[in-house]
């Protein structure tokens, strides 16, 4: 039986040109920066989000974490969405290890933050309160339906950050789906965002690494930052290459995700018993409601794993289903199939 894992994004195994590539790789000591593969994989990151360097790391999470250790001292503050995956999934490293104070305001359901919300938070200058150092967005927005940020709006928090004489960071681990989503270059999503981290090994298939990019001042601090978190990784050319294939050939395709995401999103909005917002559909991600009374979450979780198909229960009646590079249209209609028996027979 086929496994269809409609959990995450994450789940994505490498290409066949990517499995090459890991095993002809030119290697060296990246900790000496030596090595080649990773240099080339930098460089090119670095020109596609428009930044003047570019840092490989083991993951999104050591990515973001890099970043905030990098710009805040202990006791001074970051103003964050509180359904960010840096506030919610990163286990609060900024506080474990930082000593930095989450600030959270709410993000609306289209991932954004109010400009007035981020305003309220911005601390006065004064003995008793924390510095207010940064501003984080996410893009797209995991929890808030893969959600797309707009350039304008980003561009309005940069103005915003500037005028505060704030820093602004973008945890754009899925940044390639926000372009294609909106049609337009990576770099108009990242040239108002003073840093950025965006993930290989998400819907670009690329087995392990995200990328830090920012100012080659930021960067340099950045790699130091690295070095204490224990993520310099010597011979990283091994999965530099499968990245470079990733940037090369698996940004595109991306669109595929999104249709095959939006089939499905439409298939479930036609099963009685099943709840979703179309209007909230616009890239890999999608978020669905078990609203009958007939078949507990755990009946459904487990009628659905009988017949090959995996997802993910983030609240009481609420899944999560992402598409990606190992789901065809195929298996679109067939988890519709699946889904609309389940309901029908409970
Ligand atoms: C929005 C977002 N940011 C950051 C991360 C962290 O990436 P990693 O799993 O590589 O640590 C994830 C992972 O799912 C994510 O969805």
């Amino acid at each position: 039986m086929k496994i269809i894992d409609l959990r995450s994004d994450t789940v994505t195994l490498p290409t066949e040109q990517m499995r090459k590539a890991m095993y002809h790789a030119e290697l060296g000591d990246d900790v000496y920066g030596e090595d080649p593969s990773t240099q080339r994989l930098e460089k090119m990151a670095a020109e596609q989000m428009g930044k003047e360097a570019a840092l490989l790391v083991p993951s999104g999470t050591m990515g973001n974490l890099i970043c905030m250790l990098t710009y805040c001292a202990r006791g001074e503050e970051v103003i964050l969405g509180d359904a960010s995956h840096m506030f919610i999934n990163e286990a609060g490293g900024m506080a474990a290890l930082g000593g930095i104070q989450p600030h959270i305001i709410p993000n609306q359901p289209d991932g954004t933050l109010r400009l007035k919300d981020i305003r309220a938070a911005i601390r006065g200058d004064n003995i008793h309160f924390p510095r207010t150092r940064l501003i984080c967005l996410e893009n797209t927005h995991n929890r808030c339906n893969g959600a797309a940020l707009t350039s304008r709006y980003i561009e309005s928090v940069a103005a915003l950050a500037q005028r505060h004489d704030l820093l602004l960071h973008l945890d754009g681990a899925r940044i390639f789906n926000a372009a294609v989503a909106l049609g337009v270059d990576v770099k108009e999503l990242t040239h108002s965002v003073d840093s950025l981290i965006f993930c290989l090994s998400k819907g670009l298939s690329s087995p392990v690494g995200s990328i830090v990019c920012g100012s080659k001042e930021f960067i340099t601090r950045a790699l130091r930052t690295r070095k204490i978190l224990g993520g310099g990784m010597r011979q990283t050319g091994v999965i530099a290459a499968p990245g470079t294939i990733a940037l090369e050939q698996m940004v595109d395709r991306l669109a595929e995700d999104h249709i095959n995401a939006r089939c499905l999103a439409e298939g479930i909005a036609q099963i009685p018993g099943l709840s979703i917002n179309l209007e909230r559909v616009q890239t890999n991600i999608i978020y669905f409601d078990l609203v009958s009374d007939k078949i507990t979450m755990d009946v459904f979780i487990k009628q659905l794993e009988k017949k090959g198909i995996k997802l993910l229960a983030t609240g009481s009646s609420r899944f999560r289903l992402v598409t990606h590079y190992g789901i065809s249209s195929e298996d679109i209609t067939t988890t519709l199939t699946c889904l609309g028996e389940i309901m029908r027979q409970s």
